[in-house]
Formats: structure tokens, C-alpha cells, sequence
């Protein structure tokens, strides 16, 4: 069964993420010290969206805020920033 269609209104075309993380990982090599500070973040963020980063101390809120801020790259996954 199809939607009834309204005289002048449209339902508003759906806007990709503005941000759109998959599988994103981040790991720290410090010589022998291999640290996986993200293990596989899925986020998408749609425009005008509210959102809060929230996580204990060392969960790796900065580093991912860091690649979303383009200040550092993931080590695996993809992130596209389409604003
Ligand atoms: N440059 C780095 N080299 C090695 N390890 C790092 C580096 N930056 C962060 N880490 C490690 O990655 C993990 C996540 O750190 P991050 O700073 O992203 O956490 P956070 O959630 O922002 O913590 P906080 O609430 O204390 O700011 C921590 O274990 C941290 O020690
Ligand atoms: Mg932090």
C-alpha cells in the first residue's frame, strides 16, 4: 500500500551523514607498545544532529574527536567528512 499523497507536500529527501565513521580503528606504537585506543567505531551524525561524546577517562574520546577534526588518521576504517 502507498503513502496517501498530499497536494504541495513531500517528504524531505534523505541527507547522508555529515559525518560517517565505519570500522574505525586507532592504534599507538611506541616502539615495542602497540596500543589499540579505538577498536572499531561505527558513527554516523546526520546535519543539525545534537550529539554528546561520552566515556571514562582513557576510552578514547580525543583520539576519535581527533580524526573527526581531520588532526590524525584512522589506522583502519573510513571516515568521511561530507560538510
Ligand atoms: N599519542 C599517543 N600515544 C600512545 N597512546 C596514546 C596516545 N594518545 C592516547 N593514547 C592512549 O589511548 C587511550 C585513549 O586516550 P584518549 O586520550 O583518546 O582518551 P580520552 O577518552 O580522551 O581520555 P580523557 O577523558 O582522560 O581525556 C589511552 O589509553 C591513552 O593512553
Ligand atoms: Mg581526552
Amino acid at each position: 500500500m502507498t503513502a496517501p499523497q498530499v497536494p504541495g507536500v513531500s517528504a524531505p529527501l534523505p541527507t547522508p551523514p555529515v559525518v560517517d565513521l565505519r570500522g574505525v580503528r586507532k592504534i599507538y606504537e611506541q616502539g615495542e607498545m602497540v596500543f589499540e585506543a579505538l577498536k572499531g567505531v561505527d558513527v554516523q551524525i546526520a546535519q543539525g544532529e545534537m550529539v554528546a561524546l561520552m566515556g571514562p577517562s582513557g576510552s578514547g574520546k580525543t583520539t576519535l574527536m581527533q580524526i573527526i577534526g581531520l588532526l590524525d588518521r584512522p589506522s583502519a576504517g573510513s571516515y568521511t567528512d561530507s560538510d
